[in-house]
């Protein structure tokens, strides 16, 4: 058997969905907090330790759910695709078809609730999956036949229209798809952006007037295709790497080009337009990607850098906000394409294996962190405000952490303004989570 970092520790799958109820608190929890909190991340049934890549492991949801200040239950069910129900022998997936099934149909990698549903995201052709609201799978979703192709596990929302603005690829496709679908589901406008290749468009971002494009060096690999490697994007020395400005509602031909340095960048925190009209985006950014690893991201020092991009100008401007290995970036989503001024990221450990928390105050320049405690680690932080009108970071940091002590899993909540101040309230699973992907809150 061929060792696969991402088939061991808290890596490796868990192998049954699981319900536990009334969970044993430790602090308080907020009572205003009514939702779910939820998270996903690969959990493969039948993974081939020489050819798995952690991007493509079977998607298995988990949640907690949290009223009157209490931890009503945690639920952990498995994204249903056509493997994962051949092997458990339960009846197939409903729902539409993608033109392209990827894995059997995955969907993995983001958890969002939007128009009143629960979707299972995913990008590179496969179509998201919704979820009901105990995280059973109802049936594959395309928007009622709004996709031309799959979806995106990075959607961003408009704060002031409820919007969500991403960017959708696929291997059958050379060009990038900007998509804008509105609060009630429906896919409002889409351009294709035509590109030299086909690469991975993992996230992207909007400002004011802008949709921005990532056209970075990692791109699909015709011969990886045909060895069999695990992945079949590759990092691509030749390629080059671009950020493109779409006007929001302009057409394939408005949009300006800007050369960065070769990189990828798989998370933006958030862009904005500052006084002058130029394009600020900050970012963890990646040295390269899939240039040495075949199993999971893993190419060095990840920084979070700040990205400014003049539309009238050529070059990005690049600067290391904080050299600090970190990923999974988020922010006050209030704020989302305006200028903001916090940004909550996880520190990487090593690998991909995560630890603390970090509060970047990008104004001042100053860093807060919160560390878990020997033998824990944080996953993506999940900022939750205190209510509609609280300010910029008045609220909640929410993070799944992994106990490798109890080896189990443990959610904790954060006070956003004092994150050095530990743990509000600690809610214990009864089980790990596995290192995974995205999360978010979706309030009932
Ligand atoms: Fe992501």
């Amino acid at each position: 058997m061929t060792a696969n970092p991402y088939l061991a520790g808290n890596f490796a799958p868990v192998e049954t969905e699981l319900t536990a109820t009334d969970l044993p608190v430790t602090g308080e929890i907020p009572e205003q907090l009514c939702g779910r909190l939820l998270r996903i991340g690969p959990n493969p049934v039948n993974a081939d330790p020489a050819k798995y890549h952690w991007f493509l492991g079977n998607g298995m949801a988990h949640g907690v759910r949290l009223r009157d200040g209490k931890a009503e239950w945690y639920k952990a069910r498995y994204v249903r695709d056509d493997e994962v129900t051949a092997h458990f022998d339960w009846p197939a997936v409903e729902g539409p078809q993608a033109a392209l099934s990827i894995g059997h149909g995955v969907a993995n990698t983001n958890i969002i609730g939007h128009a009143g549903k629960t979707l299972a995201v995913v990008e590179a052709g496969n179509l998201p999956v919704e979820l009901d609201y105990d995280l059973d799978t109802v049936g594959r979703f395309d928007f009622n036949g709004g996709l031309t192709g799959g979806f995106s596990a990075h959607p961003h929302r408009d704060p002031d229209t409820g919007e969500l603005h991403t960017a959708v690829y696929s291997p059958l496709w050379q060009h990038i798809q900007y998509l804008r679908v509105d609060a009630t589901g429906k896919v409002t406008k889409t351009v294709d952006v035509p590109t030299p290749g086909k690469p991975m468009v993992h996230d992207c971002m909007f400002t004011e007037h802008y949709f921005i494009l990532l056209d970075l060096p990692c791109t699909l690999n015709e011969g990886a295709m045909v060895e069999g490697l695990p992945f079949p994007y590759l990092w691509n020395e030749d390629y080059g790497a671009r950020v493109g400005l779409l006007p929001k509602d302009g057409s394939a031909e408005d949009v300006t080009w800007h050369e960065v340095d070769p990189c990828y960048v798989f998370h933006p925190v958030n862009g904005y337009e500052d006084a002058q009209g130029r394009v600020v985006m900050d970012v963890a950014r990646h040295p390269r990607m899939f240039a040495t690893d075949m199993h999971g991201p893993n190419e060095g020092r990840t920084r979070l850098d700040r990205w400014i991009i003049d539309p009238n100008g050529s070059k990005v401007s690049e600067s290391c906000l904080d050299d600090h290995p970190q990923e999974f970036p988020r922010l006050d989503e209030r704020l989302a394409g305006k200028p903001y001024r916090y940004a909550y990221t996880a520190e990487i450990d090593s690998g991909f294996v995560t630890g603390g928390i970090r509060k970047q105050d990008l104004q001042e320049g100053r860093v807060s962190s919160f560390h878990p405690g020997p033998q824990r680690h944080c996953f993506e932080p999940v900022f939750v405000p205190a209510s509609d009108s609280a300010a910029e970071d008045e609220g909640w940091i929410m993070a799944y952490v992994q106990n490798d002590e109890r080896n189990a899993s443990d959610v904790v909540i954060l006070d956003a303004g004092d994150i050095e101040g530990g743990p509000l309230a600690t809610i214990a699973l009864p089980r790990r989570v596995p290192y995974g992907f995205h999360g978010n809150w979706v309030a009932d």
